[in-house]
């Protein structure tokens, strides 16, 4: 049985006010309009039907917040139990709301994402757990279909793909998804926060990425490269997807955008910018 909440076929939107203003051919693909908001719907469908058909009792993942939004809620959707691990303090107060509102558990660790993967990672190590994080191949396998939409949506390729760069799952699994439907890939321009540690894009708030060598790899093929922009830069172009699109997304979606406006696709080049999650989980960063 598939364990599924309606993710996926979210829209591809146009962008007419920031083509014109940036010089592109500017396409939005909306993930906060996922169930539980945010692009890591796709691969928890995955993740947990496959954790069901292994006879798994629990699911556990580190996060910044929206892997543990949605594997909750998918959890919940299965009979499984979901076992969240935050680093205390990391995580907007919508995420956490939304794992209660479906019975998950919240452990708070002190330290980095780090300090909480490796803690999940622990966790999961029990008879029964299965760890549903990025490293989970079958979550990859989900995110994947994000580019087969793409594709199916602009009947091609684009030029550029720009995203936000936290751990690095999601650039790995555009990579592998584009090859595996298209045979090539767009430049992939994964944006990171110059301030990984602290960024106020709480949802990228991470010092390691997991999936850095993959992501490199990606990244050479495809000729492109990771754009570093700092945080008054993430809140400029989250405020102008609000202001001059309508797209009310949280600030950590807003990366990829950023890097756009740095530079990184050329005039008239057709750009595909990941929105990764919805605005209301963060409301605080409204102000
Ligand atoms: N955008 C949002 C809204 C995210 O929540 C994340 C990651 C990313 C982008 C970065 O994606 O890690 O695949 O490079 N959030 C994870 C979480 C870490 O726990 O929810 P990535």
């Amino acid at each position: 049985m598939t364990i599924t909440l309606g993710e996926g076929n979210t829209p591809l939107l146009q962008a007419p006010r920031l083509s014109e203003r940036l010089g592109v051919e500017l396409w939005l693909k909306w993930e906060g309009a996922n169930p539980t908001g945010s692009f890591k719907d796709r691969g928890m469908s995955v993740a947990v039907t496959r954790a069901v058909e292994g006879g798994a009792t629990t699911v556990v993942c580190a996060s910044t917040g929206n892997t543990a939004a949605s594997a909750a809620a998918y959890a919940a959707r299965a009979g499984l139990e979901a076992v969240i691990v935050v680093a205390a303090g990391g995580t907007a107060s919508s995420k956490l709301v939304q794992v209660r509102a479906v019975g998950g558990r919240i452990v708070e660790v002190d330290g980095s994402f780090s300090d909480a993967y490796a803690h999940a990672e622990e966790l999961a190590s029990q008879n029964g757990h299965v760890l549903v994080n990025s490293t989970n191949p079958d979550r990859i396998e989900g995110q994947k279909t994000a580019a087969f939409e793409i594709l199916e949506q602009l009947g091609g390729l684009p030029d550029v793909l720009t995203l936000p760069y936290g751990g690095g799952g999601n650039t790995k699994a555009y990579a592998l998804g584009f090859m595996e439907a298209a045979g090539a890939l767009p430049r992939l321009h994964p944006v990171e926060s110059a301030q990984r540690a602290t960024t106020l894009a709480s949802a990228i708030r991470i010092t390691d990425p997991i999936h850095r060598a993959e992501v490199d790899a990606a990244l050479a093929q495809s000729g492109g490269s990771v754009v570093t922009v700092d945080d008054a830069e993430i809140v400029r172009a989250w405020r102008a997807l609000g202001r001059e699109e309508g797209l009310f997304c949280e600030p950590a979606s807003a990366a990829g955008l950023a890097g756009l406006e740095r530079g990184s696709a050329k005039q008239g080049e057709r750009v595909v910018c990941v929105i990764t999650g919805h605005g209301l989980k963060d409301p605080d960063a409204v102000g």
